[in-house]
């Protein structure tokens, strides 16, 4: 019998739970879904999602072990398995709780690099804390497996620790599809055109749509076709007339980007095993014929992709070309906002590390590394408006060995600090204007010479003070004589 108590593993919650606000953000859980909180703890999480207008119902043995167990759209199992001691039982609950998914399971648990704070006490394959409860600590890539041997499904990464497990291959795609895409705006009308500015309500649902995909729409896509074809003859007219009131380049680019983007999907795709076709959700397969001619097409250029991603040497090179990211002798370095501007093979190498990770709390930079198929998520204090942020956290993901680790600096003495932010972002990042101003006055007082002590936040601030100067805000200013040292 177990002399550990599971019940006590369950704490306060006083915002969501990890898990469900990635569902949440994902999209995934909404007010037309229903949604089943399994091992739901105290109920915090239900609560929660109640007052959202979300339809939820949850059980759990300990708290609320009258509830019934019921079939819903996305099913969260958060943080339950870890707390289970008897492996089978372990799987029990595991395929329990995927019974009842009809469309997404969200599984969690924690990770090995939490378990430096319990109390260590070993037991079966995992410990026993302080409290008497059992936990089992997973590596990011024994729990990937572990789900997937359990239930013969690919999970995807949502976040470390926090799986998904699609009911439908298709929601598993357009996941997969629009986490590599990019948001864009839609190019303004620029000349005016009596025929457009008089159906403004017809052209704009078009405009719409060729942002978001690339493409024209074919039969069925959009509701406005027919009348579009009514009045210009085709929508293929309506949006030739289209681009020459807008500019013309912009559309150009828009189809460039997004057909890059589904090269990008195709390419990480093939982890772990392409789809059929078939699969695929209606309006990717139509993405990839307007792009790529074929499937077959479109994953022999992947292909090659991946094949330059696998090669260090390829990425090295491409690091060296990218124009975005500061370039340093072991890595290159890239804000998140601005990886969709890299090379493609950069962007799959990156990808594959994403696939091991999914999203990161807080992140900030990408370190691509040169020479090491690796990939870091760095996580800093706010880059947008501390002049010199220092590092909280790194998460590593190791595309070898296909495992994450993590680095906690919050407590270290002398963190590491960023400087020329500018290098980080892409030329239309709304603060680049100011980190490059203040990285010109910094260069222009001597303050970015000393390169190998700059770099931590000690060797910094004696720069500073050697100099006499303060950073405020994202400018430097000469301290007051008497507060020299
Ligand atoms: C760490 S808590 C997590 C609670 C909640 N999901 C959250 O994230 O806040 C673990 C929960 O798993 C429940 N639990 C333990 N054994 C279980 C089992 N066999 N099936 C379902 N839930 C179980 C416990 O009662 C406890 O409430």
């Amino acid at each position: 019998m177990s002399t550990t108590r599971a019940d006590r593993t369950a704490i306060r919650r006083t915002a969501l739970s990890r898990p469900v606000a990635l569902a949440l953000d994902d999209g995934f859980i909404h007010q037309e879904r229903t949604f089943f909180d399994y091992g739901c703890g105290r109920g915090d999480d239900l609560l929660r999602l109640h007052k959202m207008g979300i339809p939820v119902s949850g059980w759990d043995p300990a708290f609320f072990p009258d509830e019934e167990r019921t079939p819903a759209d996305i099913v969260n199992l958060g943080y339950v398995v870890n707390v289970i001691q008897d492996p089978d039982e372990r799987v029990v609950v595991l395929a329990a709780a995927w019974e009842l998914a009809r469309k997404v399971l969200v599984v969690s648990a924690r990770l090995d690099w939490e378990a430096a704070d319990a109390a260590v006490d070993f037991q079966g394959d995992g410990i026993v804390t302080g409290k008497r409860t059992f936990q089992k600590f997973f590596t990011q890539e024994e729990l990937r497996q572990w789900i997937e041997q359990a239930l013969d499904r690919p999970p995807v990464a949502a976040a470390p620790g926090v799986f998904y497990v699609f009911r439908d291959e298709a929601d598993a795609q357009s996941f997969a599809v629009n986490r590599v895409s990019r948001q864009r705006r839609i190019p303004g009308i620029e000349k005016s055109q009596a025929l457009v500015a008089d159906h403004k309500e017809l052209i704009e649902p078009l405009m719409a749509f060729v942002t978001e995909r690339g493409r024209l729409p074919v039969d069925g896509e959009l509701p406005a076709a027919p009348q579009l074809t009514a009045v210009f003859g085709s929508v293929a007219r309506a949006f030739s007339l289209l681009r020459r009131v807008t500019r013309a380049d912009r559309w150009d680019r828009i189809r460039q980007e997004r057909r890059a983007d589904v090269l990008v999907y195709l390419a990480l795709a093939a982890f772990p095993k392409r789809p059929r076709f078939g699969a695929l959700p209606d309006e990717l397969r139509h993405d990839i014929r307007a792009f790529f001619g074929s499937y077959r097409s479109g994953c022999t250029e992947a292909d090659a992709l991946l094949f330059s991603a696998g090669d260090q040497d390829a990425v090295d090179r491409a690091c060296r070309d990218a124009t975005v990211g500061k370039l340093l002798p072991d890595a290159l370095y890239v804000h998140h906002s601005a990886i969709e501007h890299l090379p493609a093979v950069l962007r799959i190498y990156e990808g594959c590390g994403r696939q091991l990770a999914g999203a990161v709390d807080g992140l900030t930079l990408v370190k691509l590394f040169r020479r090491r198929a690796r990939v870091s998520y760095l996580a800093y204090e706010d880059f947008d408006r501390v002049a010199h942020p220092a590092l909280r956290s790194a998460i590593v993901a190791d595309l070898k060995r296909l495992d994450l680790h993590f680095r906690d600096y919050t407590r270290s003495a002398n963190p590491p600090v960023l400087h020329r932010k500018e290098l980080f972002v892409a030329d239309d990042y709304p603060a680049r204007q100011r980190f490059a101003s203040l990285t010109a006055r910094e260069e222009k007082m001597g303050l970015l010479d000393a390169t190998s002590t700059i770099g931590t936040r000690d060797g910094w601030q004696a720069a500073l003070a050697e100099h006499g100067v303060s950073v405020r805000g994202h400018r430097v200013v000469r301290d007051a004589p008497d507060a020299r040292p």
